[in-house]
């Protein structure tokens, strides 16, 4: 309707020279005639120019004076011919109309205020005020006098308001043709296709955001770590199997069969299948030998080394399990030199918080080689963390079953201002390597350290739920930053 009446009217007459007198006309809302204005401006259908004009409008005070009428008159006219006390006055009013009425009614000589006594000064009066805010809210021309007491009095303040010139545009038509914006099956069908206008393709407009894939920060992190690896000359072990033996997982790395990890409270055991179906058995031998009595000049753990529970099945708590199997795997064939890396998932039955999950991926790193010391482990753990950024170190030591020495390690963040505990290391103990078939000489000097607190450090999340799991925000994780670490 508002199209019509603007492109019509148009037809006949040169120009709307203000849209806002022509919406009033059209009893059309202006807003609704500005819209249209600016669609056919935007078609070249019509030319349009900006006016722009200040008008009076009245205050929320400049309403309530407009509809009851000012305070000074409504005061004046409270007051009866023969008088009365300022206390009756002043009942009949809100304290803000009271204070006002008799400022104005005095300052008008309307009124005379004694001690107590109030009476008239005259015996009529006019609202101006009032007539005034009515032919201001009827659009109607005051005076700039009158018009600079009201603003003084603040009844009234200015407002821009801003409308439209138009004239016929290059492209006017008295009527719009729709055009169409797809050749559809119907068009073909009833040939009107042939007739029909196009829209013209707006190859500058945005299309639908595309969604694709996207890498989770984790995997994001543990390829810059397998690039360190890789450029470390580290060759990558297969951690495809989470269901690992307890044999491979426990007692190859000489870890006693009592041993508290060994508790269903830490491990996940396997219902089906419980058990495993066949381990090599000169070494299952050799390693039954070792805990109960020892060798390689260790006195062994003295106890009875139980089969059925080296065969149990479980979800691998820690991927040193792949290593055992590879450092076995090795010791078979003619001895040569290794650096092995692995970074994939553990699972430990622990209570869940903000920073521990049953399941986490685990970093780890060995080198198996000849003369070994405990300074190499030292040297390749600084060349290693100073890849991730983390140069300061420092070493405590710590106690693992399968290891001697070993050392917790600790790095220096300088964001948290602490030492903070990293990862954990130390040489493979003989009763590990011996009875896999090792050389003698042949030392393992080993680390492990968990993917999670890294990458929870690099992209500044404090609870591993919003990392890993059901609850992780999926935007987040398609938002989140490309990872850059190892750039020294
Ligand atoms: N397996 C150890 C852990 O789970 C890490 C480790 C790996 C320690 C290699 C020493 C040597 O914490």
């Amino acid at each position: 309707m508002a199209e019509e009446a603007v492109l019509g009217y148009l037809e006949k007459n040169e120009e709307i020279s203000d849209s806002g007198i022509f919406a009033e006309e059209k009893g059309i809302s202006h807003d609704e005639i500005v819209n249209i204005i600016k669609s056919l401006n935007g078609f070249r259908l019509v030319d349009a120019q900006d006016i722009k004009r200040e008008r009076w409008v009245l205050t929320h005070e400049g309403d309530m004076y407009a509809e009851h009428g000012s305070p000074e008159v409504q005061l004046f006219l409270a007051v009866p011919p023969e008088g009365t006390t300022r206390e009756e006055l002043q009942g009949k009013f809100e304290p803000s109309i009271y204070k006002i009425g008799c400022t104005q009614a005095i300052k008008n000589k309307w009124i005379e205020m004694g001690k107590s006594a109030v009476s008239r000064k005259v015996q009529h009066v006019d609202d101006r005020v009032r007539d005034l805010l009515v032919q201001i809210q009827k659009g109607e021309e005051v005076s700039a006098q009158d018009i600079d007491a009201l603003k003084r009095r603040k009844l009234i303040s200015s407002q821009i308001w801003k409308g439209f010139s138009v004239k016929k545009g290059p492209n006017y038509t008295p009527k719009r043709k729709k055009m169409a914006t797809d050749l559809t099956r119907e068009h073909l069908q009833r040939g009107d296709w042939k007739e029909i206008e196009f829209k013209e393709y707006n190859f500058l407009a945005k299309g639908q955001p595309t969604d694709g894939g996207c890498l989770h920060p984790l995997l994001k992190v543990k390829r810059q770590i397998q690039l360190i690896f890789l450029q470390m000359g580290f060759e990558e072990m297969a951690t495809n199997n989470f269901v690992e033996s307890s044999f491979w997982n426990f007692d190859v790395l000489f870890q006693p069969q009592q041993h508290p990890a060994r508790d269903s409270h830490d491990t996940f055991f396997l219902k089906e299948p419980s058990t495993t179906r066949s381990l090599p058995e000169d070494y299952v031998e050799r390693v039954k030998q070792v805990h109960e009595s020892g060798g390689y000049g260790s006195r062994g753990y003295g106890y009875e080394w139980k089969r059925e529970e080296a065969n149990k099945n479980l979800l691998r708590t820690h991927t040193t399990a792949v290593s055992s199997r590879m450092l076995y795997a090795l010791a078979q064939g003619k001895f040569a030199p290794k650096k092995y890396y692995s970074i994939d998932r553990v699972f430990r039955n622990e209570a869940v918080d903000r920073t521990h999950l049953a399941e986490f991926h685990q970093i780890e790193g060995l080198i198996c080689d000849r003369g070994l010391t405990l300074g190499h482990l030292i040297g390749v753990l600084e060349d290693f963390f100073s890849r991730l950024g983390m140069s300061k170190l420092k070493f405590k030591p710590a106690y693992n079953p399968y290891t001697e020495p070993s050392m917790e390690i600790f790095s220096y963040h300088e964001g948290l201002q602490k030492w903070v505990e990293i990862g954990n290391s130390g040489m493979f103990r003989p009763e590990m390597l011996r009875p896999m078939g090792l050389p003698e000489d042949v030392q393992v000097i080993a680390w492990g350290l968990s993917l999670e607190r890294p990458t929870m450090i690099l992209y500044g999340i404090d609870n591993i739920r919003d990392l890993f799991g059901h609850k992780v925000d999926l935007s987040l994780i398609k938002r989140n930053p490309i990872c850059r670490i190892g750039l020294n």
